[in-house]
């Protein structure tokens, strides 16, 4: 959940690594600090709160430019974001200097015994108590050899974790370890990077490592050497970054959100890419499944969290829909632990934007042991989930900063619908025309999503005259029960309202008692082909809380004048396949969050209490 950045070159250490921090903030935002190592002397600094009050306090006393160092952006979960609870954090000698990213799980007891051996603690964090470790392996070996410290560290700490540190008493050294938590090394020319995500040095090389599970990792101006924790020396995984500096700026909009949200139709398109093959058969870049394999499966399970899980409860409609196979979807931090019935038959699908959520990567390993099959729908190359899958799918939305899952839903729904339908090719059910067309209608959505774009601005206005609401009720059926699902989330998340979804036919059954004059509540209304049952179904739900004084918020067709007399606000999709429509009706829920949470000046990128990858349980 924190942001890491370590360096050692000959450029200004303290420029790269704010630089560095800055890329990185998306992952924590409760306090940031740095340790520089220069002429032998070790010198940190870090403030509770945002990035600038640590610039502010860089600029009142500028450490020394040179040398190398390490950075820290930070999400709290063990001590409150203050300035003694931010890291780095060095032991009582300010002869190492430690962050960290994760928990470790047993620092209580390990507390104890350093402090009976004397060690001084200031801050309530679990990150100290590596400081102090590491400083007595380093002080009780006495060979000034900080990477075999690191190593015996590590084999004490339980938990999730990487570590970066410098010492004094190697000042040319950066080292690291690594276990669950995501490490990555930058490799440059006379230079070398290290950081929990390519964007905080893809503006200075492109060419990254990947770190295995349990290695450490030191980092010189001119040699990268990563060794397992008993010390034998081990290969990183070299890989070339296929986006640039730029694809993680603003691009001149005010918050990098309304950039992904804009971007989506380039992001579908480019999920889309080179998927379907002249004879109409589907082809999945990294589907290390056979064919044999996936006609052997008898049972899907998706695996998620947050807005991926709603990604992933649209797909059992597609998938149970196109393939005829039972598809369960569950939420990653409750899976492991209901004992699942799993096998070598089960398909289960972890979707991940960031390839980092512990909770999904935790019920992903759970289903490994069981032997069942892993299939990863991930949007970040090299992160551990597709790493440690069977086969992955690669979502091509770009780097996606803002902390509200935007571009990346879209683009996972997309990945979605090609795993159904090539699983429905591979299985027989479904041929190469039928492919075709769904695969074309498909393609013809980032046009739709790119007019829909245009159309926003009623919308914009809709959602700021309700910026004194305290409560908005979602409402859908079928697909669009996700979709509700989804556009509460975004509210929650961002404008920190009360926000709940409902499937349109519970209502009855209790939410509606929640329903007064002028209650907001949106409903997303089926698309064309699902005029029928779910149509009329949910237009009498309209009229039921209509009848109760709601505002109606309604999502539909434009050209569906059958809910046009219940909507007090209509907002206007294009017409799409019903299996499809997710891809349209997110979109006006997406931009009503984020301009509701604008009107109360939220900062739409870090909202509050949240982080982009949640890498603790
Ligand atoms: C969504 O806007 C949130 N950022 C959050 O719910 C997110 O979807 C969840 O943490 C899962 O993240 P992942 O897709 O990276 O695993």
């Amino acid at each position: 959940m924190c942001g890491i950045v370590g360096y050692v070159g000959p450029q200004p250490a303290l420029d790269i690594i704010v630089e560095g921090l800055s890329r990185l903030e998306y992952r924590g935002y409760d306090s940031a600090g740095v340790a520089v190592l220069a002429d032998g002397n070790l010198r940190t600094e870090k403030r509770a709160g945002k990035l600038q009050n640590l610039r502010d306090a860089l600029a009142e006393s500028p450490p020394p430019a040179d040398g190398i160092g390490i950075g820290h952006t930070r999400w709290a979960t063990h001590g409150a974001p203050t300035d003694v609870n931010a890291h780095p954090h060095v032991d009582n000698a300010n002869r190492v200097a430690v962050i960290h990213n994760g928990i470790i799980e047993n620092f209580a007891r390990l507390r104890v015994e350093l402090e009976e051996r004397g060690s001084k603690f200031h801050s309530q964090t679990d990150t100290e108590i590596a400081a102090h470790l590491l400083s007595d392996e380093l002080q009780s070996a006495g060979d000034g050899d900080l990477a075999a410290a690191m190593r015996r560290t590590c084999r004490q700490l339980e938990g999730a974790f990487t570590l970066v540190a410098v010492s004094t008493e190697d000042p040319d050294l950066v080292v690291a370890a690594r276990r669950n938590s995501p490490l990555v090394v930058g490799r440059g020319q006379g230079e070398n990077f290290i950081a929990s995500d390519v964007a905080a040095f893809i503006a200075h090389t492109r060419d990254a490592i990947e770190l295995g599970q349990d290695q450490v990792v030191e980092l010189r101006r001119d040699s990268v050497r990563v060794t397992d924790y008993d010390g034998t020396q081990v290969e990183g995984n070299e890989y070339y970054v296929d986006w640039d500096a730029s694809a993680a700026e603003k691009g001149g909009y005010k918050y990098f959100m309304l950039k992904e949200i804009m971007e989506q139709p380039r992001a579908v398109a480019d999920t889309l890419l080179g998927r379907l093959g002249e004879d109409g058969t589907l082809s999945l870049d990294e589907m290390r499944l056979s064919p044999a394999d996936l006609r052997d499966i008898h049972k899907i399970v998706i695996i998620a969290a947050g807005t991926s899980y709603h990604a992933g409860l649209i797909a059992k409609y597609a998938i149970e829909h196109w393939c005829r196979i039972p598809c369960d979807v569950d939420v990653a931090s409750e899976f492991r632990y209901r004992d699942p019935i799993l096998d070598p038959q089960t398909l289960v699908i972890a979707i991940s934007q960031s390839g980092e959520s512990m909770d999904t990567l935790m019920a992903m390993r759970h289903a490994r042991e069981q032997r069942s099959k892993v299939l990863a729908i991930c949007n970040v190359n090299g992160s551990t989930i597709p790493r440690e899958s069977d086969a992955v799918v690669y979502t091509h939305a770009g780097p996606e900063v803002g902390v509200a899952a935007t571009k990346t839903f879209l683009t996972q729904l997309v990945a979605c619908y090609l795993v159904g339908l090539y699983l429905a090719q591979v299985r027989g059910l479904k041929y190469g025309d039928e492919i075709r067309t769904i695969i074309e209608q498909l393609a013809a959505m980032p046009d739709s999503v790119e007019r829909l774009l245009d159309t926003m601005q009623p919308t914009r206005d809709l959602a700021r005259s309700l910026a004194d609401s305290e409560t908005v009720l979602f409402l859908g059926r079928h697909v669009g029960y996700p979709v509700a699902l989804e556009g509460a989330l975004k509210l929650k998340e961002l404008a920190y309202m009360h926000a709940e979804a409902f499937a349109a036919g519970e209502l009855k059954h209790g939410p509606i008692a929640l329903i007064e004059p002028g209650l907001p509540v949106v409903v997303v209304v089926p698309s064309e082909e699902g005029r029928g049952v779910l149509h009329d179904k949910i237009v009498s739900n309209i009229q039921e809380i209509r009848a109760r004084g709601a505002r109606t918020i309604v999502i539909a067709q434009a050209d569906d004048e059958s809910v046009r007399p219940y909507a007090d606000d209509l907002i206007e999709l294009p017409d799409v396949p019903t299996l499809l429509q997710p891809l349209v009706a997110t979109v006006p829920l997406q931009i009503f969050a984020c301009e509701l949470a604008l009107a109360k000046g939220n900062d739409v990128d870090q909202p509050r209490n949240l982080a982009k990858s949640v890498t603790v349980e």
